[in-house]
This record gives structure tokens, sequence and C-alpha cells, in this order.
């Protein structure tokens, strides 16, 4: 069979999906490790690991094992009834987290998320408050999920326009403001903070030291739950497996998906003992929560995601990334700041530049390197956890000539 042309491809996406989105012009085909291959035979280094999703990079044998291995026993019982996987992946969670006490599994960053917002309000009401007072704190430049309530609390107008009415009962604040978080309890209506420890798609923007801990002790002092959304800056991917952990703090509720299922879809919310009786039968439910494929694939990016072997990798990459862009920046001059933690690097880019990190991405395609951006000014680097030293210096050879071509145009 011949291989079809890349634009016979790619004109299908544009007669017939939703024009939601506008991919790059390309068709990826496979992958190994931090490299794809599209269908033209073109290879790319993958500083993106779709969207922060392949955090043990493609084609990875214990991955596919399981998969395989699940998929010649079941693929789907739902909720009705019990299977293996879902089962043991909950408990591993449970003990990897430390803090939580239940589980309850999803298919995607913005269902855990919902899950979230619906489970604070359910305990405020166990609690007898009203709907006035069970306000959501969230912060501006944060990203929580598309969902209409998930998108609410995404404190970001760009993605609300045109979606109104949008739900009640959230309040936005500046990230990283610990004077407007106090304030914000005066009223005395607030049932959660709700924020990313690294904030993602707002432009790699980490919490200053100390905010963590202080919406903790803010959220104990008032009554109030602190709900963490790791979808993207969990598993792994700052060099702990949860994210959190730099803080020390304890939260009530974390929300994981993206790399939990390293490709898979699946996503999870954790619950610490404050909340882990409130949702009782009927409450809540998904059909496909809990899939054993899903949930075999999570059990082993768990495990691996974990190891000291690969955070141990994460701290190394992110040192040759970082020396990378600050040698390239040294040439070029385009960055304002390299920020962010682990292997969730945003490169900032100059007053010149603002708003053109889309043409930067395109550069990168042209030069064999899938890059994303986070927001219109930001370059982020979020590559599979296990990249290995050859693939992030070829990945930043072809960064600095996508660069310089940037530059030169
Ligand atoms: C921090 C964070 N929360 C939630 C989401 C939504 O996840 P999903 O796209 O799987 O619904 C994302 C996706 O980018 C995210 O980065």
């Amino acid at each position: 069979m011949t291989t079809p042309a890349t634009s016979d491809l790619t004109a299908l996406g544009k007669q017939y999906w939703l024009p939601v989105y506008k991919p790059r012009e390309l068709v990826l085909d496979h992958g190994k490790g931090a490299r794809v291959w599209d269908t033209e035979g073109r290879d790319y280094i993958d500083f993106g690991a779709g969207i922060a999703v392949n955090a043990l990079g493609h084609g990875d044998p214990d991955l596919r094992a399981a998969l395989a291995a699940q998929a010649d026993k079941l693929w789907h019982a739902s909720n009705v009834f019990y299977t293996e996987p879902p089962l043991r992946l909950a408990e591993e969670l449970v003990s990897a987290a430390g803090f939580a006490e239940r589980v309850f599994l999803c298919n995607s960053g913005a269902e855990a998320n919902e899950a979230a917002i619906k489970l604070v309000r359910k305990w405020a009401a166990a609690q007898g408050r009203g709907p006035e007072r069970r306000v959501i704190v969230t912060f501006r430049g944060s990203f929580h999920g598309r969902t209409l309530a998930t998108v609410t609390a995404t404190a970001q107008p760009k993605y609300q326009a045109g979606y109104e009415p949008l739900p009640e009962g959230f309040r936005y604040l500046d990230f990283n403001d610990a004077g407007a978080l106090e304030a914000a309890f005066a009223a005395g209506d607030v049932a959660a903070v709700m924020l990313e420890p690294v904030q993602g798609e707002g432009g790699v923007v980490p919490a200053a030291p100390g905010f963590l801990k202080r919406a903790r002790e803010l959220c104990g002092a008032h009554g109030a739950l602190l709900v963490l959304d790791e979808i993207q800056c969990g598993m792994g991917r700052t060099g702990t497996l949860f994210a959190h952990a730099h803080d020390h703090v304890r939260p009530d509720i974390v929300t994981l998906a993206k790399a939990l299922g390293c490709g898979f879809p699946i996503g999870a919310l954790l619950a610490g003992p404050e909340v882990a009786e409130v949702m009782q039968y009927g409450a809540h439910g998904t059909t496909f929560g809990g899939n054993p494929m899903a949930a075999a694939v999570a059990r082993v990016a768990l495990r691996k995601l974990g190891s000291a072997e690969v955070l141990v990798n994460v701290e190394r990459q992110a040192n040759d990334l970082r020396a990378g862009l600050a040698h390239i920046d040294h040439e070029l001059h385009l960055f304002d700041e390299v920020r962010g933690r682990g292997l969730m690097i945003g490169a900032v880019l100059g007053q010149a530049h603002k708003g053109r990190a889309g043409e930067i991405l395109d550069h990168a395609a042209a030069h064999g390197l899938l890059l994303l951006q986070a927001g219109p000014d930001v370059l982020r680097f979020v590559p599979p956890l296990t990249i290995s030293d050859e693939e992030t210096a070829e990945g930043l050879k072809r960064l600095r000539a996508a660069l310089a071509a940037f530059a030169a145009a």
C-alpha cells in the first residue's frame, strides 16, 4: 500500500473535525523513546510528549506488555462489576500518595477536576453550608479543563468567552498573592482553594516558595479544603512523584491524569480523610472510569514514574535542558526568563518577540523538533521523563537551529 500524502490526510482533519484545533502540517505515525516519526519518514525529537502525557516516552515495553496482556483478557466491565487492575491501582495510588484514603477513577483531567469540584460542594453541603458558602477560590493563569465547571474554575477569560452562563461559586485571585488569598477568606464563604503547584497552560509558573504552605494554613484555619491539580505537574514531572512534595503540604484532594496513563486515557481523584466518605452510592459516576485496560497501563506508569531511576533522570535532563537554553539564549537573546521545575520548563520570550511562540513552534517542527507553547509568549518544554542524554542534546541542537531561523526571519 502506498503512503497517503500528508496533505491528503490533513485535508480530512480540515474537512471533518470540528475546527477547535490547529495542528501543524504533519502526520505523526510512530515513536520510540523521545523520537517520533511522521508518515513521510521524517524524525522529530519530542520535547512535548503529547502535552506532558508520554512521560515514559514512546513504545515503553512494560506499558505495551501490560496493555497487550489486559487486551487479551478483558477490555471493559463498567463499575457494576469489579476487575482487578483498578482495584490494585487504587491501592497503589493511596499508598504512593500518603495523604489519600480513597480514589475515584475517570478518563481525563477535566473529569477528575469536575469530580473534585462536585466533591467540594457535596462536602460543604454535608456541613450545612448553603450554595452561597461553597465558593472555590482559583487563580488567574490556571487551567483546570474544558467542561463547563472546570473552564469556570480556569481563571482565564479566553477559555470562557461565549459559554456564559457559567456556573456560580468561583472566586479568582492573582497566583502567588498570599495577601489576597488571606483577604479572600474574610467573607466566610470559601469552601476550597484549588490550584496547580506549577501552573502549566498559564505559562509554566511555579507556586512561589511558601505559597502552598500558606494556602494550607488558611484552609485549615477557615474550614476549607485544599485541592491540588497535579494533572500536568504530577507523576514525576517536577522530580518528585507528586509536585506538592516539594512544598511539604498535605492536600485534601489531588487530581491526576495525563502521565498517569502515559498515553492511554485515564484520570484520578485522590481523596484525603476529610472528604473520602462524602460521596456515597449514586453520588457520582462514569461508565469508563476504572476501565481495566487504562488501569493496567496506569499501574505500570505509577511504578516506573515513581522510581529513583526516572526521578534522577528528570533532574539530570532538566539541568542539561536549562544549561542548553542558557547557552542558546547567550547567543540569540530571545528569552526574558527560563522558569519551571524539573522537566516542566518555560522559556519566556523577550519583549521584542512577545506573541510569537506559535511561529517558533513552526520553525521547530521544520527542524525536526516537537515543541509546545504555554500561551503566546512562552515556549514549554515537557519531554518524556525518560529522555536520554543523546535525545536532549539532539533536541537542543535542533532548537538552536530553529530559533536561529526564527531570529533571522
Ligand atoms: C493542570 C491541568 N488541569 C486539567 C487539565 C485538563 O485535562 P484534560 O485535557 O485531560 O481534560 C489540563 C490539561 O492540559 C491541565 O494541564
